[in-house]
């Protein structure tokens, strides 16, 4: 069809300075014949702390009858005493993960020419992290007793099903197939999360024997922290729980030259519902609002998005576009938010 449907929220923070970047190239970007129809929704601290609301449900029904979903980041400003930690993080972004199902959380990293890795000598680091986007700790199961007094008891029930995990570890097999060193790696801690962890263990086993080509390997949280410090070079695919895949991903791009480079996607792969684009990085109150912002990761998730809608080549031109600009940043004074996104745009533009 000619028109694509587009729910933005640019959320808080820097997240509305990067969207305003990535929808600048996307519409540059769209393929001939295709029209980006954008809806904005406001949702987020603002909205929250004028009227309560999070994420109303007819909202929530509304974004629903898009195609994709493009977002900033959700976050408020620390320590603002009317606005309780977590309160937009699940009543917004994870209600939107859980609602529209997407257990692909999709987290792409690699060192691009001409960008500086932290790491003395990384070699050639291309990897994907799926990691999965609707269990593990962060269901909300659990709850708290005796609030406040010395017995105060608190519980995160770690969610881990047969189901979940077996869409997820399909998924990231099928992507392994499709590139060139065919490895999968499990991370986990089956040494002490031996209930949910068997269930990764056994399901990868079971998925991996119709997957000959794929090579299989596994190892700890800690351990991959170390490998991804040492030789990230060695990750092809990672398949990871929720919580493993939110902190090993912030690793992956620090890695990788930086938060501000770090695209995602958190994708139904069923394609039941729209998925969801996003920078990994969140709302960084520290610099919001002085367009210090490098929107180059929404840029990407931008680029992931046309993509997941079978735009390849307009997808490959944003993120040839961002090569170059990447290219030129080298010892080059750092630009505002708005300048990096004029740039690439224009390199999308041609
Ligand atoms: P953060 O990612 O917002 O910031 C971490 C550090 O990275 C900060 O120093 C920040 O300035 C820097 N940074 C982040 N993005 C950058 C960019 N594009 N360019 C340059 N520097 C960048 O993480 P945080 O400080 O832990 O979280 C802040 C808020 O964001 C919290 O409320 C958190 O819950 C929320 N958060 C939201 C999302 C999301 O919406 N997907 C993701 C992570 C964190
Ligand atoms: C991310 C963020 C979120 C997560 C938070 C804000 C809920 O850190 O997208 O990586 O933990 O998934
Ligand atoms: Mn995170």
């Amino acid at each position: 069809p000619g028109s694509l449907k587009l729910a933005v929220i640019p959320g808080d923070g820097i997240g509305q300075e990067v969207t305003a970047e990535a929808l600048k190239v996307l519409e540059v970007a769209a393929p001939a014949g295709v029209k980006f129809e954008p809806t904005r929704y406001d949702l987020g601290a603002e909205r929250y702390l004028a009227t309560g609301e999070v994420l109303p449900d007819g909202v929530l029904e509304e974004i629903r009858a898009h195609d994709a979903i493009l977002l900033g980041a959700v976050g408020g400003k620390p320590g603002d005493p009317n606005l309780p930690p977590g309160l937009l993080e699940r009543g917004l972004l994870l209600r939107l993960r859980f609602e529209l199902d997407h257990y692909v959380n999709l987290r792409p990293s690699r060192i691009f020419p001409g960008v500086t890795s932290p790491l003395a000598a990384p070699g050639d680091v291309d990897f994907v992290v799926v990691r999965e986007g609707t269990e593990g700790p962060y269901t909300g199961n659990g709850g708290a007793i005796r609030v406040g007094t010395p017995a105060e008891t608190a519980t995160e029930v770690s969610i881990t099903t047969a189901f979940g995990v077996e869409r997820v570890v399909r998924d990231a097999f099928a992507r392994a197939e499709r590139r060139p060193r065919k490895k999968l790696t499990l991370i986990h801690k089956t040494n002490v999360l031996t209930y949910g962890g068997a269930v990764w263990s056994r399901i990868v086993k079971e998925v991996g024997a119709e997957h000959p080509d794929v090579t299989v390997d596994y190892l700890h949280i800690d351990a991959a922290t170390i490998f991804m410090t040492t030789d990230p070079s060695r990750f092809d695919v990672i398949v990871t729980d929720n919580l493993f895949g939110d902190i090993i991903t912030d690793l992956a791009a620090a890695v990788t030259g930086g938060i501000g480079l770090a695209a995602s996607g958190n994708v139904n792969p069923d394609r039941t519902t729209p998925s969801m684009f996003e920078p990994v990085h969140g709302s960084a109150p520290d610099i919001a609002g002085q367009q210090k912002a490098d929107p180059t990761a929404a840029i990407l998730s931008a680029a992931l998005l046309l993509d997941h809608l079978g735009h390849h080549a307009a997808a490959a031109t944003i993120e040839e576009a961002v090569i170059a600009d990447l290219a030129g940043r080298a010892g080059a004074e750092p630009r505002r938010t708005a300048a990096v996104g004029d740039a690439i745009a224009a390199r999308v533009a041609g």
